[in-house]
């Protein structure tokens, strides 16, 4: 399955550049109010880079994960034209073992790959983690998606200890690997419970 979801990804990314287009301005505006001195930020599921780029640019230090080799590749190469430096890694989330924990952790269009409730909340276990004390947890998807039932309860669940910070709509029309469409987000931010 895995394998799978890789080798579309790397062709996909293979075929098209920077195929998810700009930053989410909703996106770009939340961590824009942050202060980003000596701040951690991991993007989960980073793909081609647009948001690790654009944290880059804001000063944070950026850990960027994902499957496709190609998607970090052509992230690290575009950090390197503008004189950025991001670590990039080229694995899976649910397996990869963190060395560090993060004050932010950003989770853009990643939730609904997962495919499977359990997957899900053995993320958001994990995340518990790495994130540090009153560090934030950011994560945008589809709201058409069956996972949107699912996460939009994650939250207030004590098994889960999340709470909600804020939650959002984003409302979009732009080019998606070629396809221009409407699209619909949710956007949630969550942190711990206990601090
Ligand atoms: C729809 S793309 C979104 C890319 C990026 N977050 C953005 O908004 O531009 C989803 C990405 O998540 C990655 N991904 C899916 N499951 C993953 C996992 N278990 N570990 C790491 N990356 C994963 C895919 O390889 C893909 O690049």
């Amino acid at each position: 399955m895995k394998m799978k979801q890789r080798t579309i990804e790397n062709f996909m990314y293979t075929m098209i550049k920077n195929g998810f287009g700009e930053p989410y301005k909703e996106v770009e505006e939340y961590f824009s109010n942050k202060d980003s001195k000596n701040k951690d930020v991991l993007d989960v599921g980073s793909g081609q880079g647009r948001n690790s780029l654009m944290l880059s640019d804001f000063g944070f230090n950026v850990t960027s994960i994902d499957l496709s080799r190609v998607g970090i590749k052509q992230m690290q190469e575009r950090a390197r034209e503008r004189y950025l430096s991001i670590e990039g890694i080229e694995g899976d989330v649910l397996e990869y073992e963190f060395t560090k924990r993060f004050d932010y952790i950003l989770v853009d269009m990643v939730l609904h790959t997962f495919k499977s409730k359990e997957n899900v909340q053995f993320f958001l276990k994990k995340m518990r983690h790495i994130i540090k004390n009153n560090g934030e947890m950011c994560m945008i998807f589809p709201i058409e998606d069956e996972v949107y039932e699912y996460a939009k309860g994650i939250v207030n669940k004590t098994e889960e200890q999340w709470v909600e910070v804020s939650s959002s709509m984003i409302r979009v029309t732009h080019k998606m690997f070629g396809l221009t469409r409407k699209f619909e987000f949710a956007m949630y931010v969550i942190k711990n419970k206990d601090v």
